[in-house]
């Protein structure tokens, strides 16, 4: 059986007060739409048409990795037009179409398959997704015959006193016989409380027709529509449950569930440890048996293995195996830290690379450097990295010992094995073993402070 999908997404959302499309809201880091998108395909639904209007520039732009085609809608018309829209896309196509709105993102791949055979299997012409739910204001209502098959959908501001008391609600997702949705589409009118045309009609035009209806209840929880940002807050909320207990299912603990924030791509190995408040985004991989303390974000980086992090902040880098990273650390984009590395308190690491058990143990910024293995950098070591006008590398090789409160001003290379004295501020090579010391001699004035008076 061929199927294929519609994606309606043309609308403003003027509930949202957003001056971006209602469709890129993200919902656990990813927009809405592409939730949907990513779901469709999951569930074996390879050809997709994506109604675009309001915003379409930006909602065309940010699906366009995905490989789906668009109808644009002019004027929201309403849903019914929106699919009109569409029908270059489906002309000359036979079997089912089935159509999601883009800002419902919490349906699921399964739930798709499923009303894809109950809609094959039961011959129907149309199915629809609905919810039996104890607030149904705002949503289109399930009317059935006393035999239990649907008669029609009225949308809430349609509805009778009796109707408004039905509380199975239309989810706004279906599934169609092509030709059957084509046919009917041009015989709906606008002539309703709202002045649009509702896709909701084509169930009654069917059903006049004498063709079969059918309607398959899901949880509400799968259904559920942004128009708000409460509503969108909600949808985070279920989807992020969904997604920690993912994790949990794999082997990861989490020590409180509510209250950690995991991103939908982001991959976490067994025996990982998270505590609460951590913020896990993008494509971030952490590895196994890692600690995660409290309160850190981490955003497009790779954390090896039996890594302990807390309180930190890291960017689009790689942290290798048994490395230790806060708290309070920065490590900003392009940076690779190596194995049994310790980045300890308030130290900032941007573009640089540490080497293998090198140690930057406190109040330290390192910037534009390669740092090779065994290094230690002493308390308030400074890479001069900014010269007013450009940046400049540093240098560091194996095993170099950096005295506190250095400064190591870029353009500048430290070799192998070498010594630096605490308080120098380094503007030339060091060579390989040697000791480098780049300050003023102590001197110290016998009995000043008396001759001055300024004590007894
Ligand atoms: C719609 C349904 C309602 C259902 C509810 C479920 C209709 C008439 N009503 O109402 O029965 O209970 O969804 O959430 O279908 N859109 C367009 N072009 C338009 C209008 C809308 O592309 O001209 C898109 C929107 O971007 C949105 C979707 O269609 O993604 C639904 O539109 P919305 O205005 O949110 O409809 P609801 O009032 O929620
Ligand atoms: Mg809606």
């Amino acid at each position: 059986m061929y199927n294929c999908a519609i994606i309606l997404a043309a609308g403003e959302g003027k509930r949202m007060k957003s001056s971006n499309p209602k469709v890129l809201h993200k919902v656990c880091g990813r927009e809405m739409v592409n939730i949907v998108i990513d779901t469709v395909k999951k569930a074996q639904i390879e050809n997709i048409d994506v109604v675009i209007g309001k915003g379409s520039d930006e909602v065309k732009k940010h699906t366009e990795s995905r490989n789906v085609s668009y109808s644009f809608q002019e004027k929201q018309l309403g849903t019914g037009n929106a699919v009109l829209c569409s029908v270059s896309f489906l002309k000359d196509k036979k079997g089912t179409v089935a159509v999601f709105t883009g800002d419902a993102p919490l349906i699921k791949e399964d739930t798709i398959k499923k009303m894809l055979s109950f809609h094959n299997e039961g011959g129907y012409k149309a199915t629809i997704l609905t919810s039996l739910v104890k607030d149904p204001s705002g949503y289109g209502r399930i009317i059935r015959e006393k035999s239990g098959e649907v008669s029609k959908i009225v949308e809430h501001k349609d509805c009778s006193e009796e109707e408004l008391r039905v509380n199975e609600i239309n989810s706004g997702m279906y599934c169609f016989d092509i030709e059957s949705l084509t046919e009917s589409l041009d015989k709906i009118h606008n002539d309703n409380a709202q002045g649009e045309y509702y896709l909701t009609d084509v169930i009654e035009i069917l059903k006049g027709q004498g063709k079969k209806v059918g309607a398959l209840p899901i949880p509400f929880e799968e259904t559920m529509g942004v128009n708000s940002r409460v509503q969108l807050s909600e949808a985070e909320r279920i989807m992020r449950k969904r997604i920690n207990i993912k994790h949990m299912k794999n082997g990861v603990t989490l020590i409180d569930a509510d209250n950690t924030y995991i991103e939908l791509d982001v991959k976490i190995g067994k025996d990982t440890i998270v505590y609460p408040g951590n913020v896990l985004q993008g494509n971030t991989v952490v590895g196994e048996n890692c600690t995660l303390y409290p309160n850190s974000r981490i955003q497009n980086s790779v954390i090896q293995n039996n890594v302990t992090i807390q309180s930190s902040v890291i960017l689009d880098s790689t942290i290798g195996e048994s490395t230790t990273v806060g708290p309070f650390a920065y490590i900003r984009p392009e940076s690779t830290i190596g194995k049994s590395v310790r980045i300890g308190d308030f130290v900032e690491v941007k573009k640089s690379t540490i080497g293998d058990k090198t140690k930057v143990s406190h109040l330290t910024y390192i910037g534009d450097a390669e740092v090779g293995s065994g290094c230690n950098f002493g308390c308030g070591t400074v890479v001069v990295n900014y010269d007013g006008r450009k940046k400049n590398k540093t240098l560091i090789g194996n095993n170099s010992f950096i005295g506190c409160n250095t400064n190591l001003i870029s353009p500048v290379k430290v070799n192998d094995d070498t010594y630096i004295a605490a308080g120098s501020t380094i503007t030339d090579e060091v060579p390989e073993g040697a000791l480098a010391v780049a300050r003023a001699r102590q001197i110290n004035k016998e009995n000043w402070v008396y001759k001055k008076g300024l004590k007894k």
